[in-house]
Order: C-alpha cells, then structure tokens, then sequence
C-alpha cells in the first residue's frame, strides 16, 4: 500500500479535508478485508462498552450500544428524516431503518464500494448517496436529526493554521444547521487530540507512518477546535470522552486481524496487513497514553 498521489497541485491549499480519491485509498481496500476484523455489521469507529475493563463483553454488543446511544442522543429514533455524515457500510442506516423504522434515512460517503454495500442491502427507506457532505443538497425541508460517526477527521487538510481548521469546521457546523429545525440535534462522534502531548520518538513515527500511509489528508482535531467551529450555532447538551472505549475496540480488530492473518494476506497482500496491524496496534497506545481522545458530543441547535 501507498499513499495516494496529491489531487492537488504542490502548494495549493486544501482546507475542505480529504480528497475521494484519499477516503477510496483507505477505505476500498477490500471489503472482504475490512469483514475479516471488523465485528458483523461492519461498524468501523470507537465502540460503547458498558465497562471497557470487562473482557466479557463482545464487540457486537458494544458497536449496537454506540449506535443506540448516537440514536438516543440525535433523538433520531422517533424522527421522520435523519441524515448519516460518513455512513460507512451502512450499519447505522441499517439500524435506523430496521429497529427505529425511521421512513426516510439518508447516508453520505466518498466510498463507491461502501455506497454499493449500502444499496445492496435494499433498506426500506434508505438512500445513500456518493458525495461529500460539502456537495449535499437536502431534499424539502432538512432533516430531523443528524449523526455523524467518525467523519470529522477527514473534515480539514493536515497542516493548516488552527483558524483555517476552524473556518473548515465551521462551514460543517453551518451547514448542519441549516438542515435541522430550532432544537434539532447533532450527534458526533470523532477522535480528537489528546492533552498528553509527550512522545517517545517511535510513538511520533507512528503517528506520522498513520498520517502518511491510513488516513491521508486527515487531521485530527483538537476538542476546542470541534467546540469553536460550532459555536453560534450549536449549544453543546453532552460530552464524553470515551479514550478507553477506542484502545478496547482497536486491540478487538487487531486480534481478529491477526487471528486471520493468512486470509488477510491472501485478500490484501502481506505489506498492506502488516500495515494495518501497526495501524491498530499503535492507535490503541495513542488511546492508552491519552495522546489521543475519543469524543461523542450532542450538539443542539440554537433556536
Ligand atoms: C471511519 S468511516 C466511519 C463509517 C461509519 N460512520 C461507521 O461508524 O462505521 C468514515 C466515513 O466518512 C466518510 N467521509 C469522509 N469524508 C467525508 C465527506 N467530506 N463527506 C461525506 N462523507 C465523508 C467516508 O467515506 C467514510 O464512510
């Protein structure tokens, strides 16, 4: 695996986030390869343990739990419309559609392969569209709610003065508000920077070797910089940080991962599953040392 070539020329300033053709870089790896580690309904973000120290609970449960937290948070469940920023394959929607039969549910993603996966399962009620959330075009009059699950750390360009990353996120939080009624809610889950900010350098080459070769043209934000591209538009009503939840889920998938190596191997190549295993073995450190945080924030509308 490589880093995708630059979709811009050198020099040009990228403030919208990661390129499609950056997201297809990770995310079209191999949908065969993804199901190898991920738990069944192919949630790919921070699970909700009740105890995050309880080996008993499985990874399944806890990716069901964080959906219906979101759910419970965005008050999606009784709503008539409800938009999904960064709906993956498709496990949220599912979720929507089926336990809370919310008639109409809306997916945004910048992956062919996952949009396919999406429109495969033929949920009722369900649309998924391949665009990003800075193209979308509501029908009618918006949404009722909104979730967004580990999306935002693809919403800004890595390296751009904090002020540039707030106006990037600031446009997100203005869009999303123009979508939702007064008291409408947003509930947003992203990985933000932790405050433990010392490194040992083979910790700093990890998080460079992410940067580089998983996510690129990502950043990850800052929680202040989430809270101040919000504010005017948005009351905050919760915050958590759930860093403990993200190391169990990520030693979850690196286990399975290794548990099924030679399948990887054999869909991915050995260079690409060795890649991920470092991937996920070293952002469960990054969880651990509070380098890294994991937030679910309920954003309210201001009326
Ligand atoms: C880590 S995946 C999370 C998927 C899903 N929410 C989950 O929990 O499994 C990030 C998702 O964000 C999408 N994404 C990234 N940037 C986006 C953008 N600008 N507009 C819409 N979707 C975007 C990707 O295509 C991908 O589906």
């Amino acid at each position: 695996m490589s880093a995708p070539a630059p979709a811009t020329a050198p020099g040009a300033v990228l403030n919208q986030g990661a390129t499609a053709e950056a997201i297809q870089h990770h995310y079209d790896v191999s949908d065969d390869f993804y199901a190898l580690w991920l738990d069944t309904s192919l949630t790919y973000t921070c699970a909700l343990y009740q105890d995050p120290a309880d080996p008993a609970e499985t990874l399944e449960c806890a990716q069901r739990r964080k959906l219906d937290h979101l759910v419970e948070q965005a008050r999606a469940g009784g709503a008539r419309r409800v938009l999904d920023i960064g709906c993956g394959w498709g496990s949220l929607l599912r979720r929507l559609a089926e336990v809370y039969e919310v008639p109409a549910a809306v997916g945004l993603t910048l992956s062919a392969t996952q949009a396919a996966r999406v429109r495969e399962q033929a949920l009722p009620g369900v649309e998924v569209r391949l665009e990003p959330w800075q193209e979308h075009r509501p029908e009618g009059d918006g949404y009722d709610a909104i979730i967004s699950i580990g999306a935002f750390e693809h919403f800004a360009a890595p390296g751009l003065p904090r002020a540039e990353r707030v106006a990037a996120y600031r446009e997100f939080f203005e869009r999303c508000a123009g979508w939702l009624p007064p008291g409408g809610r947003l509930a947003l889950q992203t990985n933000v920077k932790g405050n433990n900010v010392v490194m040992d350098r083979a910790t700093v080459r990890d998080q460079l070797f992410i940067m580089d070769m998983i996510f690129p043209e990502s950043e990850i934000p800052a929680l202040s910089e989430v809270i101040h591209g919000a504010e005017r538009q948005f009351d905050v009503v919760s915050l958590r940080n759930d860093a403990p939840h993200y190391s169990r889920t990520l030693r979850e998938w690196h286990r399975r991962l290794t548990a099924r190596r030679t399948e990887a191997i054999a869909l991915v190549g050995e260079e690409t599953t060795a890649h991920y295993e470092r991937y996920l073995r070293s952002a469960a450190d990054h969880f651990d040392r509070r380098h890294l945080g994991l937030a679910r924030i309920t954003f309210e509308k201001v009326r």
